[in-house]
């Protein structure tokens, strides 16, 4: 069946939100380390954005590493930040070539300099790119990124400068890290968990949620687009009849 094909592209997710999820038992079930499967989790984010740049889709974001994760062995880390920084070394021309955005969402002061360095430099070059942008949540916590608002607007009430009768919603949402985003209209997490996992809580409110079984390493092209095509499937109602 030709996936890509069927896709109606007036009805596409604006924003696709990705739990890259599966690596370590990818790499179990071939009798290798963990931070293999991570490895190979970089062709996955590779087609994945080129498929959603091809489509048309606006936004992506993938949950690169927790806040949480922090507690992985320190080998695992350090590997995975390595690699990391490697990804998005070798990534930048590509992402010139096809005019992607490059953003960050997530704690970027607890990571090690040289990765903070090397996605600083990426986002500043590919800052001019405006047809599909693409964020990497690292060191990212829902729950760090809402209590971060709260107390940036507690300290602008003790200055005067907001007036708690007027916090509502939309002013919240300026607060957050993703402010400036549309939220996710579609949720997709691999490898069979049925969880959100601390990741964009506010955010995925009336997003559609999507698990699939596959693992990340092996999630291909084909994947989003049945993702993609079982969300276009569904009724959005945001609450209404
Ligand atoms: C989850 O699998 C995966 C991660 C925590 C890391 C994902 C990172 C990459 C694929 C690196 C490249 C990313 C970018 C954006 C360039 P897991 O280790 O939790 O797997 P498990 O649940 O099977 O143990």
């Amino acid at each position: 069946m030709d996936f890509k094909q069927n896709i109606n592209k007036n009805k596409l997710p604006k924003h696709i939100a990705v739990i890259m999820d599966g690596n370590g038992r990818w790499a179990r079930q071939r009798g290798k380390e963990r931070i293999f499967g991570h490895e190979n989790g970089v062709q996955a984010v590779r087609e994945t954005v080129e498929a959603a740049g091809e489509l048309g889709v606006r936004y992506l974001t993938f949950y690169a590493f927790s806040t949480e994760n922090w507690c992985r062995p320190k080998k695992e880390i350090d590997t995975l930040m390595e690699l990391l920084v490697k990804a998005i070394h070798n990534e930048t021309p590509e992402l010139m070539e096809k005019g992607v955005k490059l953003a960050t969402i997530g704690d970027v002061d607890s990571l090690p300099e040289a990765c903070r360095k090397e996605l600083f430099d990426a986002i500043d070059k590919t800052k001019n790119n405006s047809r599909l942008t693409v964020t990497v949540a690292i060191s990212y916590s829902s729950q760090w990124e809402i209590v971060n608002a709260v107390k940036n607007i507690a300290r602008q009430v003790k200055e005067n400068k907001i007036d708690p009768e007027d916090i509502d919603k939309k002013l919240f949402q300026t607060y957050l890290q993703t402010h400036g985003a549309p939220d996710p209209d579609l949720l997709i997490r691999t490898s069979g968990e049925l969880r959100i996992s601390n990741f964009m809580l506010w955010q995925v409110a009336y997003s559609e949620l999507y698990f699939t079984p596959v693992l990340w390493p092996d999630f291909r092209k084909k994947h989003l687009y049945q993702a993609i095509l079982d969300y276009q499937r569904r009724e959005r109602r945001f609450g209404k009849t």
